[in-house]
């Protein structure tokens, strides 16, 4: 595992969107695998900052992401979706049609085939771009007995529910379900980036670094059967480590 430490956040998510436009530079038809949340607002907008200065072209890109909650249109203001759109899609070169975003307001069985469908058809996302919650979740992936290999519906943990309410007007209004790609799906990618910062993170980081084992009681070290992840961390997260 390579981990980077920067100084800030705004260094690392400057070199996260670096190594994902190298893919995209590499490979015109690359699947991108996408991340929302705090973490990865600023890797999109240096992502747009580059195609703005003509330095990446996504005219046949295809991106998918890897959850939504189950029952969120995609206009409404919190769903990965609009997300998506407003931070990175609108911006740039993308056909939209090009662009997965779990759709979880209609038959879900047949979103999961179809989204199984677009992993297993690539064999993986070309480079997987992946935050972590508090609790070493990744996707909606929450610590549990057991862990989803693919696609699948998942409960969320009340401590996400928590933390992702600050999305919200209140806390009853965050969905308690959501639609997430599984360890395996994610495991499959062919690159990984994993981005965490703050010291509210260091528990699940020092779980992935610090020692050898993987639990399901901390999704992110699944991460350990991989060989090709990066982790990038600021200051104030290795500080705790
Ligand atoms: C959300 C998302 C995850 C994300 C994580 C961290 O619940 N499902 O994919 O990595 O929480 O979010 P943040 O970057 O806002 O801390």
């Amino acid at each position: 595992m390579n981990t980077i430490i920067f100084k800030n956040s705004d260094e690392a998510c400057k070199k996260a969107s670096d190594m994902i436009c190298s893919v995209v530079k590499e490979k015109n038809d690359a699947l991108l695998g996408l991340a929302t949340g705090g973490t990865m607002e600023n890797v999109y907008k240096y992502i747009v900052e580059e195609y703005k200065n003509k330095k990446v072209d996504f005219k046949s890109i295809r991106t998918i992401n890897l959850d939504e909650y189950v029952g969120l249109n995609g206009d409404h203001p919190q769903s990965y979706r609009k997300y998506m759109d407003d931070r990175f899609f609108n911006h740039v070169n993308i056909l939209k049609e090009n662009t997965y975003v779990p759709v979880t307001t209609g038959d879900i069985n047949k979103e999961l085939l179809r989204i199984k469908d677009i992993i297993d058809g690539n064999k993986g996302a070309d480079v997987q771009l992946l935050g972590v919650g508090i609790n070493g979740h990744i996707a909606f992936n929450e610590p549990c007995d057991r862990l989803n290999a693919s696609v699948s519906v998942v409960d969320l943990d009340e401590g996400t529910i928590k933390a992702n309410s600050r999305y919200f007007s209140s806390i009853d209004e965050v969905p308690k379900k959501a639609v997430s790609l599984g360890i395996g799906d994610i495991l499959k990618a062919k690159k990984i980036i994993l981005l965490a910062f703050g010291c509210e993170k260091a528990n699940a980081i020092r779980e992935l670094l610090k020692n050898d084992f993987i639990t399901t009681k901390v999704p992110c070290t699944f991460l350990k059967a991989h060989n090709d992840v990066t982790v990038i961390i600021d200051e104030a997260l290795s500080k705790e480590l």
